[in-house]
């Protein structure tokens, strides 16, 4: 029988006791970025954030691009993910919020392994397949301004190898995918980029209700 849960509040408070609790240097990190405009809103869940340290994980990913720091939860996660001589490498547009993050991934001891780029995610996205060419990426996870989603999933195909994970968030948009009243431009992008990627014959998807709606993609050839 087909069924989907409806997360109540109840069932959210149980998935969250029965995931690993964060340690002490990310919920420092939450606690930190929730006192900033905005900032709960910005950052993943702590479930969320175990969920892309395990795929890092499952992919055996060694380079691993981010679009969307904020500041750097998400990042932290996915670089403690990561094998020895690993490397993520993470963009936004001001290093006002990435500023809060860095002294985390210190104590955290894998700034090492970080390298934060500040500049629009397509001229880094361009400058990283000028230095690492194609079928160089092993996963990248795609969290910023939603009109440049269509744009980063495609240098995102260009930069992945084969097998190579793309993992999108907020494909659900706080459910305005299916309010038609919704036709603000963010709303109008993510329900184009969801039509585009399911049709995608150049991959293998399935987007989650779990979060905001997370959209992993394979790429298949
Ligand atoms: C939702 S937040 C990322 C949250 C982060 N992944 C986390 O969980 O902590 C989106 C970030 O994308 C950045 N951003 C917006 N437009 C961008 C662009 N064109 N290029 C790169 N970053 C951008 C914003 O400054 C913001 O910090």
């Amino acid at each position: 029988m087909a069924s989907q849960l409806l997360a109540s509040s109840d069932v959210l408070t149980y998935v969250s006791d029965h995931s690993r609790a964060e340690d002490e240097i990310l919920r420092e990190l939450r606690e930190e970025t929730a006192s900033l405009p905005m900032g709960a809103a910005m950052q993943v869940s702590a479930e969320e954030g175990q969920l892309l340290a395990l795929l890092v994980k499952l992919t055996r990913a060694r380079t691993v691009v981010e679009v969307g720091t904020f500041t750097g939860y998400s990042s932290l996660c996915m670089a403690r993910a990561l094998p020895d001589r690993g490397l993520l490498i993470t963009c936004d547009v001001t290093d006002r919020w990435p500023a809060f993050g860095r002294p985390y991934w210190k104590r955290a001891g894998v700034d090492d392994r970080i390298d934060l780029r500040i500049a629009p995610a397509t001229a880094v996205l361009d400058s990283l397949f000028a230095e690492y060419g194609p079928g160089s990426i092993d996963l990248v996870f795609i969290d910023a301004d939603k009109a440049g989603y269509a744009a980063y999933y495609e240098a995102a195909l260009m930069l992945l190898a084969p097998d190579g994970l793309v993992v999108v968030d907020n494909t659900l948009f706080f459910g305005r995918v299916t309010d038609p009243d919704a036709q603000d431009p963010d709303t109008v992008a993510i329900r184009e980029f969801n039509r585009f990627v399911r049709d995608d014959p150049r991959v293998e998807m399935s987007l989650l209700p779990v979060a905001d709606g997370i959209t992993l993609i394979r790429k298949t050839s």
